[in-house]
Formats: structure tokens, C-alpha cells, sequence
């Protein structure tokens, strides 16, 4: 490296820490955030391109009989064709409205894909050479309406052959404004939070289907964008200021082992007349706030394309060796119905219990399988989110703080991180690798971490998830790819509440420096990133429920 690189990537390295730190929330002072609610300028929460064609999907998913158990164990069925069929599926399970909630005369929709304040700042596009039913091209996923709008339509054979093999590309994005319009200077986290979940989303729809996903590690930021037509003036500007889409991620579904060739997909489009990109992106918000902490934190975490062999050689390497889940409560029902059926839970009863092999068996989804979703999105990643537990209300569990090493190699790491007096005793089956490090009643401490929330204390259990911040320095784009492990780890557990009869709630308001504090850990080497709780809902009778599509929306 050269020694303005070096310095370049110092600079980024310190506006990613001076970010980090500034976006905490502590008991006496939130991170910056508007302050009031400006309702009149709420962001539209649907992005839609007038003017672009729009193929309407078909709502079929009922229809597909694979059953949540098998996909969780890595069991897929036989892979689906490609075709316009499938992916209506394949978008109506991981991006597509689970339901219409209305209450005194305002209605919302909710999603597969949960997201912070339920503000979605992700958008999904389909990349695709020639299918059945859908010509090949450029497409934006209008989750509102269950269709797809033609963004630009690709003749060249030149992009069909990019595509070596059987699969197609889904590309995420974010509009950091909606989000920041509540959250301000937090919001960036939660945008990348709700990546995470949208992959995930995206690789248990996947599955279902009998696909695999993978992230495509080596694409860049403005690669990513080019192919999904983000920097393309005429697409996102009608009054000169739509507000902008951040390139997120590219997932690969389809043959495991190709990849399709982003460089020649990219030629096909440069080759092309500016005029064939259709649609014109709207407007969310007439007004806007500037927040230039969080341009300062997508400039330092920008991800140029990388070069990674194991991308194409994948490693068979998981730790640590995993046993297939044993089955849940819900070994019968469908996928569709889990993904559908998924929510927040907004408050728990406090009394709910849940016996100890029901929490292992999700521990043991935890450990990452690369033919499993949602693990199997990150190929043979190296594991960096490790959860740490509050446990409340588990029969066969003491009420205490405990910790899963996704990866056991870290345990020395780890012990090293956090306070010398913890117990670190081995717990619960030989496989599984979970301590418990103190035996005792967390409640209050599980509230008064998660920003004095309820739900964190009246739940079976909270649990923050520790992030390896010391791998990250040399890359700060992994930052990013952080969130995104977290907000997999969150999806993963919102469906496994789904099928053991209970429910969860993502937290992305917490006392960070709280957390650590509990658990002793005085630096950045690793960092509490995403709060999760899990327990018996209270339902919110006050509130209608609509179908998502057809009658009553
Ligand atoms: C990243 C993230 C952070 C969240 N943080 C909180 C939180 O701090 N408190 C809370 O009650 N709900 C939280 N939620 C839950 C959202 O409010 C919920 O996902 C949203 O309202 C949509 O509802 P649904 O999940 O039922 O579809 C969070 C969700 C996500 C994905």
C-alpha cells in the first residue's frame, strides 16, 4: 500500500469510530435525533418509478408445500425453475406485505422483512438474463403492489451469457433519509440492521424454492449501483431530488458454485442508450433534514471490489461442526406460513416460559451452516456475531447472563474481553458451546439496557449481540457487513419464535456502553451492535388486520 492509501484508510477508520461512538445512546444523552416528528414530510414508505412498465407478480405462494423444519435444517427441496412465477414466490416471502394493520382511521402495512419503526428503508431489484414469463433486465420490487417495474430491458447477449448458470441477482439498497427522518444519527445502523434482515428474508424465500443464496463479496459499491441503475440521473431525479439509494448488497441465487460475471453485466448496460432506463423515481418527502454524520459513515464505510478466491472455492468449514437442528414445535407448518405470519410482538406477559431444548434447538440454528439459510447467504464467512444472553424465564435454565460462541476459537479472545471473575461454565448439551457466566436475576438490567423497554425484562429472554470490531480496522466496509450478520441473527430468530409458538422483537435502542459495562468490556475490540428479545406476546386487540393484498387494501 502506498502511503496516501495508508492514510486514507486511516481517516476512514477514525470517522468510522468517531461515528460509532457518537451514534450511542447513554442513560442521560440519546445519540442526535430530530428531536420532534415532522409528520408532514413522513417518508412515503413505497418507492415507486412512475412510468416504467409493470409486470404484476402472482400471489402463489400458498401453494408452495416446503416446510419450515426441513429448510432450517439445510434439507432444500428439489430447486424451482426460474421463471416470473417463482420469483412472484420468491419476493412475496421475503419482501412482500405480510398484512394491512388500521387503527382509528390510519392504516400500515407490514412486511416479511421487519424493519426499525417499520420505516423500510430497504428496496429490492432484480437483476435476470431471459426467464419464463419475464424478459430479461433490470427490475425494482414495488412491494405495495406485488409487482415488478421494468427499470430497463436487456437484448444484448452479452448479459444473458454473464449470467454462467442458473440463477439470477438480487440487488438491496437503502434510502438512509427514511429512516433518519425519526432516528437521525442512529438511523444508519438501523438501515443496515434491516439489510441484514432483508438477506436473510431473501435467502430462507430462497430456500423454500430449493435455491441457494450468496452475497457477492467482490462487488464494489459503484458496481452495485451501475447494475441497478442507482446512479442513473434520469431514473432518480423528477424534481432534481428524489432522494438517493445507497448500494447495500448483491445476492447471487441460484448454482452455488458460479458467479455471474458483474463485468460483463456492466458492459451490456454502459453499451446502452441512457434512454432505455424507464421510470422515474418519486419523492418521499418534500422536506428533508441533512444528517452529515451519516454521509460521513457511508463515505468511510464505501466498499471498493475485492478480490475473494474462497468466493469461488468455498471452505466446508463451520464452527463448530454442526449437528442438524433437532426439530421445532412447529415441525409440520409451512415456510409461507412462518414468513407471513411473523411480528413484533410490541409486549410480553411476563410469565411465559419456554423449556431449555427449544432454546437449544435455536442455538443450534445459530451455528453457521453454508447450505443452510440464513448462513448460507455468507458463504464461508468468517463468523463475527457471538449473542450474549439475559435469561429470564427458561425452565431448566438458571435466570442469568450466558454466552454462545458461534465459534469456539474465540473463547480465550473473549475471556480476555470481558471480566476476569465470570464463571464461564460449560452449559446445556456438549455441542453446543454456551457459558454461563453469572447466575442472577437481570431483569431491571435487561430493561434499563435496552433504553428502560419493557419487553426486554417480561420476555424468556433479551440478548445483545457482540460484534469482533478488531477484524474490521483494515476494511471498514465490514462495518457494514457487522449490522448486516446481526440483523440475520435477529431473522433467524424471529421465525424460530414464530415456530416455537412465541414471538420476538428486534431492539435497535440500546445503552451501548451499558452493555459493556455488564459485561467488562472496556474497548472497541468487541462492540454490542443489535438487541433482541424473546417472549409470550400480549396482542393488541385495538387493531384491525387486513390481508396484504386484494380485499380491504
Ligand atoms: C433493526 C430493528 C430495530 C428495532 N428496534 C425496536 C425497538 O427498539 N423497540 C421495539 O419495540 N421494536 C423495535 N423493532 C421492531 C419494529 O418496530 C418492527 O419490526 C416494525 O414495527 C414492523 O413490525 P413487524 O416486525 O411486526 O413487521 C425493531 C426492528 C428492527 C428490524
Amino acid at each position: 500500500m502506498t502511503k496516501p492509501e495508508i492514510e486514507a484508510g486511516t481517516k476512514r477508520w477514525q470517522a468510522l469510530l468517531e461515528y460509532h461512538e457518537r451514534s450511542k445512546h447513554h442513560v442521560y444523552r440519546y445519540a442526535p435525533g430530530p428531536g420532534v416528528l415532522d409528520w408532514v414530510n413522513q417518508p412515503n414508505p413505497f418507492r415507486e418509478f412512475s412510468g416504467a412498465p409493470q409486470i404484476k407478480l402472482s400471489l402463489t405462494a400458498d401453494t408452495l408445500g416446503t416446510q419450515y423444519n426441513d429448510i432450517r435444517c439445510g434439507k432444500l427441496p428439489l430447486p424451482a425453475h426460474f421463471n416470473v412465477n417463482n420469483l412472484a414466490t420468491l419476493f412475496e416471502l421475503s419482501l412482500g406485505l405480510s398484512a394491512w394493520k388500521s387503527y382509528n382511521g390510519n392504516r400500515w402495512a407490514l412486511r416479511c422483512n421487519p424493519s426499525s419503526g417499520n420505516l423500510h428503508p430497504t428496496e429490492g431489484y432484480l437483476l435476470c438474463p431471459p426467464l419464463e414469463g419475464l424478459p430479461a433486465g433490470v427490475y425494482h420490487y414495488l412491494s405495495r403492489n406485488h409487482v415488478l417495474e421494468q427499470r430497463t430491458a436487456i437484448g444484448d447477449p452479452q448479459w444473458a451469457e454473464a449470467f454462467a448458470g442458473r440463477g439470477i441477482l438480487i440487488g438491496l439498497t437503502s434510502i438512509h433519509w427514511r429512516e433518519a427522518w425519526k432516528y437521525g444519527m442512529r438511523a444508519w445502523r438501523y438501515c443496515q440492521h434491516d439489510c441484514g434482515h432483508a438477506i436473510a428474508a431473501v435467502s430462507y424465500a430462497a430456500a423454500a424454492l430449493g435455491w441457494q443464496t450468496r452475497l457477492v463479496l467482490s462487488a464494489g459499491d459503484d458496481e452495485t449501483a451501475g447494475l441497478l441503475g442507482l446512479n442513473r440521473n434520469e431514473g432518480m431525479e423528477p424534481a432534481a431530488s428524489a432522494e438517493l439509494e445507497a448500494a447495500d448488497a448483491l445476492l447471487w441465487v441460484g448454482d452455488p458454485d458460479t458467479r455471474p460475471d458483474l463485468g460483463r453485466l456492466l458492459q451490456a448496460l454502459e453499451n446502452r442508450d441512457r434512454a432505455e432506463w424507464r421510470g422515474r423515481a418519486n419523492l418521499l418527502s418534500k422536506a428533508h433534514v441533512p444528517w452529515p454524520d451519516i454521509d460521513s459513515i457511508h463515505h468511510a464505510t464505501y466498499k471498493p471490489h475485492t478480490l475473494y478466491p474462497r468466493e469461488m472455492h468455498e471452505l466446508a468449514q463451520t464452527y463448530p461442526a454442526r449437528i442438524p437442528p433437532h426439530a421445532s414445535s412447529a415441525a409440520g407448518m409451512s415456510f409461507s406460513r412462518i414468513a407471513r405470519q411473523r411480528r413484533s410482538a410490541i409486549s410480553f406477559d411476563g410469565i411465559t416460559h419456554i423449556p431449555a431444548p427449544t432454546f437449544f434447538s435455536m442455538l443450534e440454528c445459530l451455528i453457521a451452516d453454508h447450505s443452510a439459510p440464513p448462513w448460507n447467504s455468507l458463504g464461508s464467512s468468517q463468523t463475527m456475531v457471538h449473542p450474549v444472553f439475559l435469561v429470564h424465564r427458561i425452565t431448566g435454565l438458571k435466570p442469568g447472563l450466558y454466552i454462545f460462541l458461534r465459534n469456539p476459537a474465540i473463547l480465550q479472545d473473549m475471556k480476555r474481553a470481558m471480566r476476569a471473575d465470570w464463571l464461564w461454565q460449560k452449559t446445556g448439551p456438549d455441542h453446543l458451546p454456551l457459558y454461563l457466566l453469572l447466575a442472577h436475576d437481570l431483569r431491571d438490567a435487561a430493561k434499563l439496557i435496552c433504553c428502560h423497554q419493557g419487553i426486554a425484562a417480561d420476555s424468556c429472554f433479551a440478548l445483545g449481540m457482540l460484534a469482533q470490531f478488531s477484524i474490521i480496522e483494515n476494511e471498514p466496509w465490514r462495518y457494514r457487513h457487522l449490522f448486516w450478520e446481526c440483523g440475520m441473527l435477529g431473522q433467524m430468530l424471529y421465525l424460530e419464535a414464530e415456530a416455537a409458538g412465541i414471538r420476538a422483537t428486534g431492539i435497535g435502542c440500546f445503552f451501548d456502553d451499558e452493555m459493556h459495562a455488564l459485561l467488562g468490556i472496556n474497548d472497541h475490540s468487541w462492540q454490542s451492535l443489535y438487541h433482541f428479545t424473546m417472549g409470550g406476546p400480549t396482542e393488541d386487540s385495538r387493531l384491525l388486520t387486513l390481508p396484504p393484498y386484494g380485499a380491504g387494501t
